[in-house]
């Protein structure tokens, strides 16, 4: 078996507008999927995904598109995980040119699903890059982050940007314009999350932002916003000034409020932790539900969080250094 494993991230600025080739910073968390894959003679993909923050299921069938395979769990899991792991399969025997390799794949992963957490990103990236491994191809980080890109966007009907996938593959503090995805230098910072147990429907919250961009001169003018703001917060992330880079956040999640793509129990917790006396707290990643993220170096946000009403679970995260680590 070859083993690779990678890790989630937040936002810390730049969510959404980054669509519209605004620019944005996610950083990598250490929060992982791990992803165990096998040759198969015979061709075929297998899949056991037993810890997904969801109920564990395995599946196994033909890999060839549209084959459902026949068991009692729902098609939004079935989809999450056939989906992005046969399009990563896709994408890894294209790049080695073993167009008939099979696969029998494990995941496991602390990232909680559609979230905003990264969690499809870093089960794409660790799988493409476990399965070349196990045919013996080794990827350059930015080749799999590509790779993974490809898969994502293809998945997700064009609706993806390089972030995500970038983050993961590399690890770090990332910006990303466009195209244009480099490492950033950031310091430790004391980040904390907090999940609501539930998730947003990405391609639903882009359209609703999308739409509100063409009706309205001032919301497209909230996305440009957004990105003056980012530009001003790589800065102070290179100086190091937790202080003022939580006010950006709490204006950052501000604008995302105004587009529409947050929610009453992100609204709840964002609140929680500055009244906790965080530098400052946000959404992260698509909105409508799922994960904030805060700075906090003390523990009163996690301990506040735990006690918030609509909070499922706190954490603090500390940055992933490293992007797809190889296990096995
Ligand atoms: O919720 P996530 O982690 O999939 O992040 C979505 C981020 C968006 O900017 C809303 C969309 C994108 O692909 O960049």
């Amino acid at each position: 078996m070859t083993l690779s494993s990678a890790p989630g991230k937040v936002y810390l600025f730049g969510e959404h507008a980054v669509v519209y080739g605004e620019p944005a910073v996610p950083c990598a968390i250490e929060r992982r999927a791990r992803v165990g894959v096998t040759r198969r003679d015979d061709g075929k993909l297998r899949v056991q995904a037993d810890d997904l923050s969801l109920d564990g299921f395995t599946v196994e069938y033909g890999g060839q598109t549209g084959t459902r395979p026949d068991v009692d769990v729902s098609e939004n899991l079935i989809a999450a995980a056939m989906g992005y792991v046969d399009g990563a399969i896709e994408q890894v025997r294209d790049v080695t040119g073993e167009a008939d390799a099979g696969f029998d794949v494990t995941i496991e992963s602390d990232i909680p699903l559609g979230a905003g957490l990264g969690s499809s990103a870093a089960v794409v990236v660790a799988a493409i890059d476990a399965a070349t491994r196990e045919l013996g191809v080794t990827l350059e980080p930015d080749e799999l982050a590509e790779r993974a890109f490809q898969t994502e966007y293809e998945v997700q009907d064009g609706q993806a940007s390089r972030a995500d996938t970038f983050c993961s593959a590399t690890g770090g503090a990332v910006r990303v314009e466009g195209d244009d995805c480099r490492s950033i230098e950031a310091p430790d910072l004391p980040i904390v999350v907090g999940f609501d147990g539930g998730a947003g429907d990405t391609g639903e919250l882009v359209a609703g932002v999308r739409s509100l961009r063409e009706e309205y001169g001032f919301a497209a003018d909230t996305v440009e916003t957004i990105g003056d703001l980012v530009r001003t917060g790589e800065d102070v992330l290179a100086d190091g000034d937790l202080e003022e880079l939580g006010r950006l956040m709490d204006v950052n999640h501000g604008l995302l409020s105004a587009l529409g793509v947050s929610s009453r129990s992100l609204d709840a917790m964002v609140w929680a932790a500055r009244n906790a006396g965080a530098y400052g707290a946000k959404l992260t990643g698509a909105g409508g539900g799922g994960c904030i993220v805060a700075l906090d170096p003390t523990d009163e946000t996690e301990t506040a969080l735990s006690y918030t009403p609509g909070c499922e679970d706190a954490f603090r995260a500390e940055l992933a250094e490293e992007g797809v680590k190889r296990l096995e």
